[in-house]
């Protein structure tokens, strides 16, 4: 592994042993990568999500800046790293088209140069995936405030927070990593990180390793899906993996659970880092390891509000191949043997 990411212009969040890591893009480095980019955009058809994307994405990625590169191993490796932040992308944000109302309405090549920088991120820890059950199955989601969503657990709420979780934790196979760009955050709005390495040791959250929990479909999912039953908590303990959607857990559940999960979630706001995805930062959060969240806020839905994209990334596809529904990167939730 190339140890050559916590070199000059890193910038450790809290104690050196941070797994929450921060780089900051030098403005040729931004070029360079918004470059690649535009030549992809110029080679293939972004929207088909064809072989011919994926091939592009992949011959050029192995050009993206070293630095970043080197930063996004260390995120891909086992450790030290559960959160990488990138700022300093260049998105445009002065040129963008004002922020769509809803996702169904957004034009998606209007942004298909910053959907295809997210994605080159994406390329260098994975394969990144749409769910056929979310936004139609788009392999980078534009996340805005809804008006008909405000107040509910949804990414397109906004009065709402929106409550620490892993994400997909129902399905069969959850993505690995989240990875959200910022388009536009006027109102700085804070989306939250807790690791689960910083948890433990804590003999309070036994339960949660041990008895096992159901997870349901959360509310952004549509169409037919399973509930997931196992331990929130599993994996070594001093450094676990966590699966976990409180809001969405099955109950009641036994006293000992909701005891653990109480504590959790004092530890979990006690370890959360709040950050400000704002244009031309990229949150990378490995969902195996840590959890995240949103702050609520006030819509104006006046073009100028919070706009994010979205792109969540598996390590191994192939382990999805039942569930894909025609190609490999669109998932559905249930497999073909349903
Ligand atoms: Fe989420």
């Amino acid at each position: 592994m190339d140890r050559s990411a916590t070199a000059v212009g890193e910038r450790l969040m809290g104690s050196g042993a941070s797994p929450v890591v921060e780089l900051n893009l030098r403005p040729q480095e931004a070029g360079q990568l918004r470059a690649i980019a535009a030549e992809v955009c110029d080679a293939v058809d972004v929207g088909s999500c064809g072989a011919d994307l994926f091939e592009a994405l992949d011959t050029g990625r192995k050009r993206i800046p070293a630095r970043l590169a080197a930063h996004l191993m260390l995120l891909r490796s086992d450790e030290p790293v559960d959160c990488l932040i990138v700022h300093g992308l260049d998105v445009d944000e002065i040129g963008l088209l004002p922020t769509p109302s809803d996702w169904r309405v957004a034009d998606k090549r209007a942004t298909r140069t910053q959907d295809v920088q997210v994605l080159l991120l994406a390329g260098c820890l994975g394969h990144a995936f749409g769910w056929e059950g979310q936004q139609d199955g788009r392999l980078v989601n534009d996340i805005v405030p809804v008006k008909a969503d405000e107040n509910c657990q949804l990414n397109s709420s906004s009065r709402e927070a929106v409550a620490w979780h892993t994400e997909d934790a129902f399905q069969q196979y959850p993505a690995d990593y989240v990875g959200l760009l910022g388009l536009r955050n006027r109102d700085g709005v804070k989306t939250g990180v807790s690791c689960a390495r910083e948890w433990v040791p804590d003999a309070r959250l036994d339960a949660l390793f041990v008895t096992p929990v159901t997870q349901m479909p959360d509310l952004a999912f549509e169409g037919e899906a399973r509930a997931w039953p196992g331990p929130a908590l599993f994996g070594d303990r001093r450094m676990p993996y966590v699966r976990l959607d409180p809001h969405f857990l099955q109950r009641p559940l036994p006293p000992e659970v909701e005891d653990a999960l109480a504590v959790l979630d004092s530890v979990v706001e006690r370890t959360m880092r709040r950050v400000v995805v704002g244009p031309g930062d990229v949150l990378l959060v490995d969902n195996m390891r840590a959890v995240h969240s949103r702050d609520s806020f006030v819509p104006r839905y006046d073009g100028a509000d919070r706009w994010l994209k979205r792109v969540t990334i598996s390590r191994d596809i192939r382990r999805t191949r039942s569930n894909q529904a025609g190609h490999d990167s669109m998932l559905r939730s249930a497999d073909d043997g349903d």
